[in-house]
């Protein structure tokens, strides 16, 4: 297992992990466009040379980053993929507040807790008929603490 910096070549991988996981198109991440934008970062997991997953990071203030996406092939998943590319991501910006939104239903929101993310607040009827949860993640390293 690798983690790794996305690059132009993972592109067509990408996408397909990408169509296949969020079958919604307005969900389905625009590599072309995030891998040639300085406020992303694209980490991808590799097992055994293959592309497995990936983590898409959005930089949004100062000290603050948005996970915008993340997602593992579907025969992959349930394996531990995620945790270990969610942690990565938690353990290199360890000096950011992290947060993000996941839909009520979606699975994922385990993954979240898992990995110490706490609610902040919910958006009624955010998708449809479903709830937007809005979650973050902040490790303040003691004497950090913002004035
Ligand atoms: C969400 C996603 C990235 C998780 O990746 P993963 O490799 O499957 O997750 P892991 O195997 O590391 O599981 C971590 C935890 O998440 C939960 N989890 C993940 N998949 C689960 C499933 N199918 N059923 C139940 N719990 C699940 C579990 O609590 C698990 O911890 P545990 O094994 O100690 O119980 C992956 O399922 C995915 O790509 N989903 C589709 C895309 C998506 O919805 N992305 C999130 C958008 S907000």
């Amino acid at each position: 297992m690798k983690i790794r910096k996305g690059k132009i070549e993972d592109l067509d991988t990408l996408e397909i992990i990408s169509k296949e996981q969020f079958k919604v198109k307005k969900l389905q991440p625009k590599f072309k466009i995030l891998l040639r934008d300085n406020s992303y970062h694209i980490q991808i997991i590799e097992e055994k040379g293959a592309v497995i997953g990936f983590i898409i990071i959005k930089f949004l203030y100062k000290n603050l980053i948005d996970i915008y996406s993340i997602a593992i092939k579907k025969e992959y998943q349930n394996r531990g993929y995620g945790y270990k590319l969610l942690s990565n991501t938690l353990k290199n910006f360890h000096k950011y507040k992290i947060t993000l939104e996941v839909s009520e239903d979606n699975l994922a929101k385990k993954l979240y807790f898992k990995c110490g993310f706490k609610i902040d607040s919910v958006r009624k009827r955010y998708y449809g008929n479903k709830d937007a949860i809005l979650m973050s993640f902040y490790k303040l390293e003691p004497g950090s603490e913002e004035s």
